[in-house]
């Protein structure tokens, strides 16, 4: 197995205690959080942005893994730079061509930040095989994207197993990310085969002893 890293998704937290949810990330030894951002037009849920992070990341530190769910991401770059976000991913489906993906990375890299490209569990993993010379993260969706607490797609494996494949053949440096019905059975499924980052929200978040299941997606 490699070295792996679990990426706690706060959709679903507490946010009425936002400082203690956050401290048992830390808690258990964990630096990275991941930020999913809805705008109720690339898919139907609006969550929070980035006038909300620019405020909380002031005062945290993470490594700051913000997932754009939104139509026309090029006109959010220059906004998330500004809250301090390390990896800005964004959909290869939210793009009108290959042409308009490669500018948004480029736009991102330009402002500082990692570029991350997710695709939804329809789209071939192939779509992102242009870019991955560039890219520092594949955001594999495990779920449809839009809500938390969904079922792993078990298709993905064979998705991330391609995907890898490709990583390895064009020595690419970019991390495989997983996200959307992470568990101890899915997480591990994953990272058997290689990926990198589990992102987990429901799982880590519903339950009493985070510590218990953060430890769990490990053993
Ligand atoms: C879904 C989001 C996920 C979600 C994961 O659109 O991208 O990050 O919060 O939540 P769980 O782990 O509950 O599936
Ligand atoms: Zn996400």
């Amino acid at each position: 197995m490699k070295n792996m890293i679990v990426s706690p998704s706060i959709l679903v937290c507490d946010y009425l205690h936002l400082e203690q949810e956050l401290q048992k990330i830390k808690d258990v030894g964990c630096s990275w959080i991941h930020l999913d951002v809805m705008d109720g037009h690339f898919v139907p849920n609006i969550s929070f942005g980035n006038i909300f992070f620019e405020k909380l990341f002031k005062n945290i530190d993470f490594v700051k893994d913000v997932h754009l769910m939104v139509t026309n991401p090029m006109s959010f770059v220059k906004k998330f730079a500004k809250t301090g976000a390390d990896y800005l991913t964004f959909h290869y489906e939210a793009c009108k061509d290959d042409d308009e993906v490669d500018a948004v990375i480029d736009e991102i890299h330009k402002n500082k930040m990692k570029a991350g490209l997710s695709v939804k569990p329809g789209t071939p993993i192939e779509k992102v095989y242009p870019f991955l010379e560039k890219l520092d993260l594949v955001l594999v969706m495990s779920v449809e994207p839009g809500a938390g607490g969904q079922k792993f797609i078990p298709e993905t494996l064979d998705r991330i197993s391609a995907l890898i494949d490709e990583i390895v053949e064009t020595r690419s440096k970019a991390l495989i990310s997983v996200d959307g019905g992470i568990n101890d059975i899915t997480g591990k499924d994953c990272l058997n085969i290689g990926a990198d980052v589990l992102v987990a929200g429901n799982y880590l978040f519903s339950a009493d002893n985070f510590k218990e299941r953060y430890d769990s997606l490990f053993k």
